[in-house]
């Protein structure tokens, strides 16, 4: 039978999960010195400094494997988001929260809907557990069709991805329509709605998921230290879940999936609310002056909640690489016509805008 006959068939099709290029790459193929990397949405300042200098304090004991209930944080989350400590779950990013709910739920046959374009996650987790993925794609304006998602659903339908704000394009979907979904999903279906974005939205018609958890109707919401905390390097994420799902998640999770780093950063990260209110702040005044210039070079693009923005484009392999020649790594999505920039400091948009005019001037339109 050989190697390739005990390996699992349905992973073939799959492919890994591509990072994005990497600075140093860049710098070699294009000879800039100076490399935006503006491709994975991470915070473009450091951790806040309540947590570093709490991650330096606990270097000196690692040698001890960390808190495998991570206690401590699960309790200030609790606390925080004014729910019951046994529906609190962490994970080695939110990432893996996503991926720990697929393994408690998915059998082989079971669909899973999700909206399209959406987090690149959704279609693995689904795939790896035997499921089937059901794509219903963004309505006008690259915004969930939660109608359409309803209406995708059936007897076999497992589970449900909601992400909100939605990756890649940062819009989002309204109190209303996530009532009304609410009000109709069908009890055999999880609703997991990611909210990796949440600390950036400023729009009022948000619908905060958690305010319609209730600990008993199979609804799970998924939030990270990734983005607005600046915590992506070491990998912590949350969800806040029915308590029969924390309990199926802790029996296939592994022993220590959280570092004792990780937990500790994100445990001091929470009392930094100023900071996030700055950060939140700083975030939403670079994407108004992103949209103005994008709006006087006629580019294209969806408002977002996020700290990315969508960008249209009919050529986004020539603006790709347009943008690269100018140092700026953003993201694109193979054939899809659309790129993804992240936002970042005042001086990184001033760089993003001039790649952006360049590439204009070198393509005409994008
Ligand atoms: C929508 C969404 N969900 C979840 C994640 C995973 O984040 P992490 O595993 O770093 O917590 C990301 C990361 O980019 C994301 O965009």
């Amino acid at each position: 039978m050989g190697i390739d006959g005990i390996i699992r068939p349905e992973l073939e099709p799959l492919v890994p999960y591509a990072p994005g290029l990497r600075a140093s790459q860049v710098r070699e193929r294009s000879g800039v010195d100076r490399v935006l990397k503006l491709s994975s949405n991470e915070h473009p300042c450091g951790p806040v400094p309540s947590a570093l200098a709490a991650m330096r304090a606990v270097l000196s004991r690692v040698n001890r494997y960390p808190d495998g209930a991570c206690a401590a944080l699960k309790r200030k989350l609790a606390d925080r988001l004014k729910v019951a400590v046994d529906n609190v779950v962490v994970g080695n990013g939110s990432n893996e929260v996503l991926r720990l709910i697929a393994q408690s739920v998915l059998r082989p046959g079971d669909e899973v809907v999700f909206a399209w374009p959406s987090f690149v996650v959704y279609p693995m987790v689904t795939a790896i557990f035997g499921a089937t993925a059901v794509r219903v794609p963004l309505a006008d304006g690259d915004v969930h069709d939660l109608d359409a998602m309803l209406a995708a659903m059936t007897e076999r339908t497992r589970l449900a991805f909601l992400c909100n704000p939605n990756n890649p394009t940062g819009t989002i979907y309204g109190r209303d329509a996530f009532a009304r979904f609410m009000e109709r999903v069908p009890d055999h279906v999880l609703v997991v709605v990611d909210e990796a974005y949440f600390e950036f939205v400023t729009a009022p018609g948000y619908p905060d998921a958690l305010e319609w958890f209730d600990g008993s109707r199979p609804l799970a919401v998924c939030r990270t230290f990734s983005k607005m905390y600046s915590l992506a390097g070491l990998r912590v994420g949350y969800g806040i879940v029915p308590e029969p799902l924390a309990r199926a998640i802790d029996k296939v999770r592994e022993p220590f999936n959280v570092n004792t780093v990780a937990q500790i950063a994100a445990y001091y990260a929470l009392d930094d609310e100023a900071e996030v209110r700055r950060r939140r702040a700083e975030n939403q005044e670079q994407k108004t002056y992103l949209y103005s210039c994008f709006d006087q070079l006629g580019i294209s693009y969806a408002r977002s909640e996020t700290n990315f923005v969508y960008v249209r484009t009919a050529k986004p392999v020539e603006a790709f690489e347009a943008l690269l020649q100018q140092g700026v790594i953003v993201r694109d999505f193979g054939t899809s016509p659309a790129l993804r920039v992240t936002v970042g400091t005042p001086e990184d948009t001033e760089r993003t805008i001039q790649a952006f005019e360049a590439a204009v001037a070198q393509l005409g339109t994008l």
